[in-house]
């Protein structure tokens, strides 16, 4: 039961899943959910190996598969990672966490050895298709994993600490993490969770915008819990969130509707209270400076480089 102050978690609802599906891999995909309760179970060492050779077996751009996926296990690094991350107790808990990242540091060792010409890190193109494979790969690893009746959940937040990583696991340049999977054997299966009605993803041949109320209804049906209870901290979180992003008057219209329908509704909880609008501006610059910490460059003019030694 939730209390009242508590923010109602954006996750959804549980939708219980009774429909039959022609095969199981429809099944499976259709009763996936995140899974965040690990039981103390071990993963066996050849279940695992199966489950990372069906994530190298993804589709990847030129079939290069230019990522790299750092395998924790040591309880230590897992407790260390779960405070990074945020303290999400589920990453200690697992018995294994993944770690995905963009890798063109193996690749450009290949062409220097081999003596191609490189420039995949300062290219946008190379970073856009090396951040699909390196997911891909990741997704393909969840569901063999589900597959086998284990459980898995994604943690985003190594974007709090992209420094700490590349550290702790020596990481090289060219080399950026993505994100963690934690991977164990679930204490309960995890039930699914409400999605948009699929008419609403997608569009026949071209873009079609939904009617304002079709698009209020299909969000309230995904989320019909999520009315967080007004307090004078949140309003004030959320005024001062919309007065940076958006000035004074578009504040007080917010502040307005909130007071008008008697709860925050699940987008002003988003943007104002969790992923506050203006914080996300806020460390654009940060990132950009970041990327080229890591050795990527995209976003500058290409400078070739000049070994002056010959
Ligand atoms: C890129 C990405 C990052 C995520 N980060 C987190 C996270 O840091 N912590 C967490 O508990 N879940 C995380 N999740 C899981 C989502 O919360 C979850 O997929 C979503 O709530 C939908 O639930 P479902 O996976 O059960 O369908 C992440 C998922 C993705 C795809």
């Amino acid at each position: 039961m939730m209390k009242n102050n508590e923010m109602p978690s954006h996750h959804g609802v549980e939708e219980s899943p009774d429909a039959k599906y022609p095969n199981q891999t429809l099944k499976l995909l259709f009763e996936r959910a995140s899974c965040r309760n690990f039981s103390d179970q071990k993963i066996a060492p050849d279940v695992l190996q199966l489950v990372l050779e069906a994530g190298i077996h993804a589709p990847t751009g030129g079939n290069l598969q230019p990522y790299s996926i750092i395998k924790i296990e040591k309880d230590e690094t897992k407790q260390k990672l779960s405070e990074l991350c945020g303290r999400q107790n589920y990453i200690a808990e697992a018995p294994i966490n993944l770690l995905f990242c963009i890798d063109w540091h193996r690749i450009g060792r290949w062409a220097q050895l081999e003596i191609a010409p490189f420039t995949a890190t300062s290219s946008f193109r190379h970073f856009w298709i090396s951040f699909q494979d390196t997911i891909i790969s990741a997704q393909n690893i969840c569901t063999a994993a589900d597959s086998l009746g284990l459980g898995s959940v994604y943690i985003g937040t190594v974007l709090e600490c992209f420094r700490e990583l590349r550290d702790m696991f020596q990481l090289p340049n060219g080399v950026f993490p993505v994100v963690l999977l934690c991977l164990g054997c679930p204490k309960t299966k995890p039930q699914p969770r409400k999605k948009l009605d699929v008419n609403v993803i997608v569009h026949d041949e071209k873009y079609h915008e939904i009617e304002d109320q079709n698009l209020r209804d299909s969000f309230n049906e995904k989320y019909p819990d999520l009315k967080v209870q007004i307090t004078e901290e949140r309003l004030q979180k959320i005024s001062e969130v919309c007065r940076k992003v958006h000035g004074e008057e578009f504040a007080r219209k917010c502040i307005e509707r909130i007071k008008k329908s008697g709860y925050i509704n699940p987008v002003q909880r988003y943007f104002g209270l969790h992923y506050c609008a203006d914080e996300m501006l806020e460390v654009n610059d940060e990132y950009l400076k970041l990327m080229e910490e890591f050795g990527f460059n995209w976003f500058k003019k290409y400078h070739p480089f000049e070994d002056k030694t010959t």
